[in-house]
């Protein structure tokens, strides 16, 4: 924001009389001010603008002043509130603060009192806003490495994280999809004395049942049609450090069984070997289902279940710790200016209140394939609200054959590979997760040519029809 544009203050009180007159006031002090008299007005106001401070009357129509400074801040977290409360309610002053306001003040106040108390509040959140950036630098440097925990939920996860990195328990990350259990999982590891060991990492959804065993357990030359030599298997090649089973409800109850034996005896027999292979395994598993109702439904192997939920860590949604968005934002506008080579400084503030308004049924990662989109279309240094999530104010289309509609995402989505890599077609490739000759494949049926954004920036960029 600009330092020299003059702070924003919004005013809510259901005495109109009282509300002109604070807005006089303010205004001849300098600020810009907006006044609601409900709280359905406030809100739309908050939601449109972003305010550096609000002053909120304790007794409002429908609800209270606390519940609504309480809404405000999650859509704003930072803005300072001051609420006003009618002589000697000191009761309700003090919960106004517990909850999160940051002064009260008794009516009828004195003018000059509430500039003071406005001005304090304002340099107060300066404040506040720097030491959380300085600390968010010395952070990163000696705490877990990338990991943005902001939000006091986050903070206690991180707190288990460093009590558990030194034991040898079982881990067990549960979490919706996109919530960060992967990065959790390594941050384990590396907090942990196996950090100078390997980290093997398996996705026991992607694997087909028939070959996830051999994965995981190695074979013997000959033990199967296919295996031409012998193999050592993940669970060997994490001798020492760490196994991360990722999406573990998915793996097929024959080989929960040796995996159960696997963790209760600490060694296994590889496919088609009569020798047994002893192993010192870290392991750490992940889930995004609830594998208890698994169990119930029999999917599951409960004597499994009770190996290995042994440490559980709960990841929230992002929708659940909305105080991490901003920094989780500036965090990935650094990592993706840096990779894209663009100098993007920020987001404007108006473009944040986009994200904090968004219910991010992708969780971290919807938000930082958001914020990746932007940085590559946008054309200026910050990051603009007309560029972030703009789906949502576009009219709803109408609706298509499924067939075509998945065709369309398909062609558009290769169009953004391409657009991000440039037009290498190795990364774009290894983005989407597939093998370049099969990834050549799709782009030849959707008629993308990589050459076309080999230049991008300086001709048009070509448009997903
Ligand atoms: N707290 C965080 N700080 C910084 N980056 C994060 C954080 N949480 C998640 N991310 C990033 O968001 C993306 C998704 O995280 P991750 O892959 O760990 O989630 P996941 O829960 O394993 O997702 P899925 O269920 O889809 O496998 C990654 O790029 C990760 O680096
Ligand atoms: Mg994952």
């Amino acid at each position: 924001m600009n330092p020299l544009s003059p702070e924003k203050i919004l005013v809510v009180d259901d005495d109109s009389n009282l509300l002109k007159l604070i807005r006089l006031r303010l205004e001849l002090a300098g600020y810009e001010v907006a006044t609601a008299l409900d709280e359905g007005e406030a809100i739309a106001q908050a939601r449109k603008e972003v305010f550096d401070l609000s002053i909120v009357d304790l007794k409002l129509v429908q609800s209270d002043g606390i519940s609504l400074m309480e809404e405000m801040h999650s859509i704003n977290p930072a803005m300072p509130v001051i609420i006003l409360t009618a002589h000697g309610s000191i009761e309700s002053a003090v919960e106004a603060m517990r909850r999160g306001a940051f002064n009260y003040l008794n009516k009828p106040f004195d003018p000059q009192e509430l500039l003071f108390q406005i001005k304090r509040a304002i340099e107060n959140q300066k404040l506040v806003s720097e030491v959380s950036r300085l600390e968010g630098a010395l952070k990163e440097r000696y705490d877990f490495k990338n990991i943005i925990a902001r939000s006091e939920k986050m903070r206690r996860v991180l707190e288990r994280v460093s009590r558990v990195a030194g034991t040898y328990s079982t881990v067990y990350i549960s979490g919706e999809s996109g919530t960060g259990k992967e990065i959790i999982a390594k941050a384990i590891h590396y907090a942990s004395e196996r950090r100078n060991k390997a980290f093997v990492a398996i996705n026991c959804a992607a694997i087909p049942e028939t070959l996830l065993e051999s994965e995981l357990f190695g074979h013997e030359k000959g033990a199967f049609t296919n295996a031409i030599r012998t193999y050592r298997g993940l669970f060997a090649q994490a001798h020492e450090g760490t196994i991360f089973l990722d999406e573990i409800g998915d793996m097929p109850l024959s080989i929960q069984a040796k995996l159960l034996r696997v963790l209760q005896e600490r060694k296994f027999y590889p496919l088609g070997s009569g020798r047994a292979v002893e192993v010192d395994v870290r392991v750490i598993v992940a889930t995004n289902k609830d594998l208890e109702a698994e169990v119930r439904r029999g999917l599951f192997r409960e004597d499994l279940f009770y190996r290995i939920h042994v440490v559980p860590i709960d990841l929230p949604p992002l929708r659940k710790r909305k105080e991490d968005i901003p920094p989780l934002a500036e965090h990935f506008i650094g990592e993706i200016s840096k990779r894209m080579k663009k100098n993007i400084r920020g987001i404007s503030a108006m473009a944040m209140q986009k994200l904090m308004l968004h219910d991010w049924p992708g969780n971290v990662r919807e938000l930082e394939n958001t914020i990746e989109h932007a940085a590559a279309i946008t054309r200026h240094d910050i990051i603009n609200e007309d560029i972030i999530l703009p789906r949502k104010d576009l009219p709803a289309e109408p609706l298509r054959p499924l067939k075509e509609a998945v065709e369309d995402f398909k062609r558009g989505y290769l169009v953004r590979l391409l657009e991000f890599t440039k037009g290498n077609v190795s990364k774009a490739a290894d983005l989407a997760g597939r093998y370049r000759a099969d990834f050549y494949n799709l782009l030849k049926k959707h008629d993308v040519k990589p050459e076309d954004f080999k230049n991008l920036g300086k001709k048009e960029k070509p448009q997903p029809t």
